[in-house]
């Protein structure tokens, strides 16, 4: 059951009345945010004739493994910081009472078992104070974890301002700050606003005048090599690939673009639904191409596939659906779900001899099929 099952409905309880036009702006970005979650929850948004291509990715079992299964060592580090394991809550919600509930499950998660955790694009919290608890409760639930903060590349390129962004790091007491870049969820949203003008420029002022990391990601779509270099080049210290085969924006979308009755978002909702670099693709083109810290992410669904990320090049790697589907069920379903991923990424690496992350990432692989044969043809 989740938080928009009918008989388990949140209360909202900063749903006032719509008194101006700053209030009805702020309620529109309340519902799209709501619809934001509930729209994955309830349908099937996950990608439909893709996939991620990490079945194409072949790891060697090691029968000689030399080492004991409780002395497999997840920790590493990323940005200087230390992790107890290479995982990460990928970048979700805030700004409705669910998101509330939900950063706060996710939080506790963070805490408790050493990992990172996005919080969801912060434009909802400038804009009003009341909204500001539901990304700030992840900090307080949260002393220790590492958070990154969230904007949206669309409306840094828009005009967004480093005052504004500072505030945005402020209200999460952030480790780093993400923009993300979805330039096909902007296309395809009712609202939205493809405008990326400029944006290159843009992030390379911003690294240049904030003291904390910054980190690239896409939603969804992936990075290529080319756009990886091109970031580089503007001084951000790493990139999250989020690449396709997992939840596709292009799909929520589509659907929020049926419900409004827009019958061109919704063609192109279709028609660019599984559109994008597949993760284990993007990894190996990123991971070639530029030497930062990479995190993958995109359609990751299990330790096995996190192993083999780690194994093709990123030095963390992130999930966000299989998060947000436990953390509106229950506190429980999230700690047994995260313990799960946990011993996953464990076993794998006790299978592969691997005793530690260096030396997981360290291990052969052999790529099969389609990834093999679409690296052949890359030029
Ligand atoms: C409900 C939901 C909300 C999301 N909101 C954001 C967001 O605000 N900012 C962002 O950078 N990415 C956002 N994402 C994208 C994720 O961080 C991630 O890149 C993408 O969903 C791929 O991971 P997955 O296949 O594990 O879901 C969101 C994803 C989901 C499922």
């Amino acid at each position: 059951m989740s938080f928009f099952d009918e008989d388990n409905k949140v209360q909202d309880k900063v749903g006032m009345p719509v008194e101006n036009e700053h209030e009805s702006f702020v309620e529109q970005i309340k519902k799209r945010k709501r619809e934001g979650i509930e729209i994955p929850l309830k349908e099937n948004t996950q990608g439909k004739r893709n996939s991620t291509y990490l079945e194409y990715v072949k790891l060697i079992h090691n029968a000689l493994p030399e080492l004991d299964f409780d002395e497999v060592d997840l920790s590493t580090s990323f940005l200087g910081k230390s992790f107890s394991a290479p995982l990460i809550i990928d970048s979700m919600t805030g700004g409705t009472d669910e998101a509330f509930l939900i950063n706060k499950r996710l939080g506790q998660i963070a805490e408790k078992y050493g990992i990172g955790m996005g919080l969801g694009s912060q434009r909802a919290g400038l804009k009003s104070e009341k909204l500001v608890e539901s990304y700030s409760i992840a900090r307080e639930v949260a002393p220790n974890a590492f958070l990154i903060a969230n904007i949206g590349g669309a409306q840094l390129s828009e005009g967004l301002s480093t005052p504004d962004i500072m505030k945005i790091i402020k209200m999460i007491d952030a480790d780093a700050l993400a923009i993300h870049l979805n330039p096909l969820q902007e296309l395809i949203q009712p609202e939205g606003e493809p405008r990326f003008k400029g944006i290159l420029n843009k992030i390379a002022k911003l690294a240049n005048d904030i003291e904390i990391p910054i980190i690239v990601k896409e939603v969804g779509s992936g990075i290529s090599a080319d756009v990886a270099i091109r970031l580089k080049s503007s001084g951000i210290q790493s990139i999250n690939i989020a690449g396709s085969g997992g939840t596709s924006w292009a799909g929520i979308e589509k659907i929020r673009a049926d419900r409004q009755n827009d019958d061109i978002k919704s063609r192109l909702g279709e028609l660019f639904w599984d559109w994008g670099i597949p993760t284990a693709l993007s990894i190996l083109l990123v991971s070639k191409s530029v030497k930062m810290p990479i995190i993958a992410s995109g359609g990751l669904r299990n330790g096995l596939e996190i192993a083999k990320c780690l194994i093709l090049g990123s030095d963390l790697c992130a999930m966000a659906f299989p998060f947000l589907r436990r953390a509106s069920e229950s506190e429980e379903e999230l700690e047994n779900f995260t313990k799960s991923i946990l011993a996953e990424i464990k076993s794998t690496m006790f299978l592969l001899g691997a005793g530690n992350i260096k030396s997981l990432k360290n291990t052969r692989y052999i790529l099969t099929d389609k990834l093999a044969s679409v690296l052949g043809n890359y030029e």
